[in-house]
């Protein structure tokens, strides 16, 4: 990761280092209608939603390719024994079989030519019963414009075949202006699902 890369992912975790989980985090536990008290928290930043998953129950398996978000967790979590932190990117990251997924927007920095295979990981990763929720990124969305980033667009239809085999229980488009975590705003388009899998 370059060193400009780096100081913008610096700025964004000091920005929301104290913001709480997401609600969609706490409607997933909600969900989980599996046997299963895992949970994988995927691209994980300051840790918010590991924060809320621990706090649930939850034994968490938490990942971050960024160093800073890594340390930072690791010092959050430095009394919690049901967590665990770990260096990684999504196309490296070993998946536990989980109860649930979080994803909350992160996926969408995965390497598109990397994706098909994150995808079938954590797919797999998710037991019968088990919820992934996160956020994937549309196609009008500001940042495609900018080839530095590395992002994943996906169509709406593209992001809903993902979900064969799962019932999508919450599906939402943001397609508007809006602010960014670190204050400038820009045009996102993002998709927000909320999907259990099927029993085989
Ligand atoms: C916008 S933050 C979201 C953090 C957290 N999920 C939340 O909702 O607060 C996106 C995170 O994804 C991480 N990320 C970006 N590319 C990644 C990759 N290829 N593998 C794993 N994590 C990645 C970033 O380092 C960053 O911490």
């Amino acid at each position: 990761m370059d060193e400009l890369k780096k100081k913008i992912w610096s700025e964004y975790y000091q920005k929301v280092a104290a913001n709480p989980h997401k609600q969609s985090t706490e409607k997933a536990v909600s969900l989980n209608l599996s046997d299963s008290l895992v949970a994988l928290d995927c691209g994980c930043g300051t840790g918010s939603d590991t924060a809320y998953l621990l706090s649930q129950g939850y034994t968490v398996s938490a990942f971050d390719v960024n160093q800073e978000s890594v340390e930072f967790c690791r010092k959050r979590f430095a009394d919690e024994t049901a967590v665990s932190i770990h260096c990684s990117g999504f196309e490296s990251f070993t998946y536990p079989q989980a109860g649930l997924v979080v994803a909350n927007a992160s996926l969408f920095f995965a390497h598109p030519e990397s994706f098909p295979v994150i995808w079938q990981k954590i797919r797999a990763s998710i037991q019968a019963g088990g919820v992934f929720c996160g956020d994937f990124m549309g196609p009008d969305d500001e940042w495609l414009e900018d080839k530095s980033h590395i992002l994943t667009p996906l169509s709406e239809q593209d992001v809903k075949a993902l979900f064969e085999g799962f019932e999508i229980l919450e599906f939402s488009e943001r397609n508007r202006r809006g602010p960014t975590a670190r204050g400038p705003e820009k045009h996102w388009h993002t998709f927000s699902v909320m999907a259990r899998k099927s029993a085989i």
